[in-house]
């Protein structure tokens, strides 16, 4: 079956083709990057993404997801959050850290929500990856925070791992998992 991941971004598309193929999904992945995409800055990922999920499944008639994710570090109360484009445009890595001078909490949790709409019903699918800030920049791979974002249980950032590395731990395989799992019980 054919699947469309609405999204400009080939970072998180080559994550998550990687996992629909190591899985073995049946799915067909299919970028859709060129297409009007309503957005609203609301305080959670839950809503920016369902608001956007909704809108366009009036306007498209194929099986497609959406994901948004956020980077919440505790000693900032969840700064950047659902801010975090916004804030990695503008002050990006290197900015992080400046905020995180002198903090020795450097506990952080990268979240990601998808919003899929299936044979015309909306189903949510979240994923959770805790770690910390590191102290430097560090790593050439990924995109966005992945240089200053070490997950548990790793001494690499994201940024130094590769794509299958990282696949092992993220907070989006982790809801792309979910996902797949739903989709398979539909098409078996
Ligand atoms: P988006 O709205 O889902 O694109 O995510 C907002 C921002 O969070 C992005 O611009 C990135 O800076 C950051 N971000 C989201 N997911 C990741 C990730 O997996 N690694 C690093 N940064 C990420």
């Amino acid at each position: 079956m054919k699947l469309y991941f609405v999204t400009s971004n080939r970072h998180k598309f080559e994550e998550v083709l990687a996992l629909v193929k190591e899985l073995e999904s049946g799915i067909q992945l299919e970028p859709l990057g060129n297409i009007r995409k309503l957005e609203i800055q609301g305080d959670s990922l839950d809503e920016i993404v369902l608001f956007a999920a909704e809108n366009l499944s009036r306007e498209i008639r194929v099986d497609f997801f959406i994901e948004d994710a956020g980077l919440f570090i505790d000693a900032l109360r969840g700064f950047p959050g659902p801010y975090s484009n916004y804030v990695y445009r503008t002050i990006g890595c290197e900015g992080i850290l400046r905020l995180m001078n002198g903090i020795t909490n450097r506990n952080a949790e990268f979240r990601s929500i998808i919003a899929l709409c299936f044979r015309g019903i909306i189903k949510v699918f979240r994923g959770v990856c805790k770690g910390k800030i590191s102290n430097e920049v560090r790593g050439h791979f990924g995109f966005g925070f992945d240089p200053i974002f070490i997950p548990e249980g790793s001494q690499k950032t994201f940024g130094e791992m590769s794509t299958a590395e990282k696949n092992m731990h993220s907070h989006r395989a982790k809801a792309v998992k979910l996902m797949i799992e739903f989709i398979r019980t539909f098409i078996k």
